[in-house]
C-alpha cells in the first residue's frame, strides 16, 4: 500500500499572527489517517515547528539550495533544514522553474543535497496549458522526470506532485480522469527503474485542489494524495481536504 500524503504549500503568505491562527485552529480539528505535511516560507518554519509538536503534521520547506554552505547571498542550504528538523521539502515547483529559471538539472541536484540529508524531495512536474494544447504533456513530464529517473537509480526515493501549470492557482483542476492520466503515465515512467518503484512511489496530484474536488482525485487509483497553494491556508479547509481519503 503506497503512502498517502495532503501536503500544504503556503507560497509567499504567512505572518507571525496568521502562522499563531493556523496553529490553533489545527488543535480543533479531528484526526486524519493520511501523512501530513505543511510548508511555510523559511523564516516560520521553526515557529510553525514548535507549535505544531502535539501533532502529527510534518514541516516541509518550499525550497532548497542546489549547493552545500557558503558564499550564496539569499539560499537555503539542505544542512539547515536538517538542522530544523524539516522533513520533506518541494523541489521544482512550477513557480520556481518559471519565475526563477530553475532547470531539470538544478532540480536533480537540489534532491541530492536533500537526500543526503536525510530530506525527502517532493518533485514537481507539470506541463502549460500551451503544451497541452499541442499534445505533448507526456513529454515534458518525461522530459522533466528524466534526471530525477537517473537519481531514483541510484537509490533516491522522492515523492513526485503532478501539478499541470495551468491549473495551480488558477481555480481550474484538472478532471480526476485527466490526473489519473498523467499519474499513470508517471508510473510507467517510473518502471525505467523497477516495477517495484513504479508500484510503491507516491504521487501527488496538485492543481486548485479544494474541500470540493478532493475526494474525486483521492479517488483516482493512481493519485496518492495532493499537495494544496490556496486551500491550504485555511487550517479547516486544509483538514477538510485530509478527509477527502476517509470518504472512500
Ligand atoms: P493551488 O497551488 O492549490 O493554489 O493551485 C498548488 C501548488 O502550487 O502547489
Amino acid at each position: 500500500m503506497r503512502k498517502k500524503w495532503v501536503i500544504g504549500n503556503w507560497k509567499m503568505n504567512a505572518h507571525s499572527d496568521f502562522v499563531a491562527e493556523w496553529a490553533e485552529q489545527v488543535a480543533k480539528q479531528q484526526a486524519v489517517d493520511v501523512a501530513m505535511a505543511v510548508c511555510p516560507p523559511f523564516p516560520y518554519i521553526a515557529t510553525l515547528k514548535q507549535k505544531l509538536t502535539n501533532t502529527n503534521i510534518q514541516l516541509g520547506a518550499q525550497n532548497v539550495a542546489a549547493t552545500d554552505e557558503g558564499a550564496y547571498t539569499g539560499e537555503v542550504a539542505a544542512t539547515m533544514l536538517a538542522d530544523l528538523e524539516v522533513s520533506l521539502a518541494l523541489v521544482g515547483h512550477s513557480e520556481r522553474r518559471t519565475l526563477f529559471g530553475e532547470t531539470n538539472e538544478d532540480v536533480a541536484e537540489k534532491c541530492q543535497r536533500l537526500a543526503e540529508n536525510g530530506i525527502l524531495p517532493i518533485v514537481c512536474v507539470g506541463e502549460t496549458h500551451a503544451e497541452r494544447e499541442q499534445g505533448v504533456t507526456e513529454n515534458v513530464v518525461a522530459e522533466q522526470l528524466a534526471p530525477i529517473v537517473e537519481l531514483i537509480k541510484t537509490g533516491l526515493r522522492p515523492v513526485i506532485a503532478y501539478e499541470p501549470v495551468w491549473a495551480i492557482g488558477t481555480g481550474l483542476t484538472a478532471t480526476p480522469e485527466q490526473a489519473q492520466a498523467v499519474h499513470t503515465f508517471i508510473r510507467q515512467e517510473l518502471t525505467k527503474v523497477s516495477a517495484e518503484v513504479a508500484e510503491s512511489t507516491s504521487i501527488l496530484y496538485g492543481g486548485s485542489v479544494n474541500r470540493d474536488n478532493a475526494a474525486a482525485l483521492f479517488s483516482q487509483a493512481d493519485i496518492d494524495g495532493g499537495l494544496i497553494g490556496g486551500a491550504s491556508l485555511d487550517a479547516e479547509h486544509f483538514f477538510t481536504i485530509c478527509q477527502a481519503f476517509n470518504s472512500h
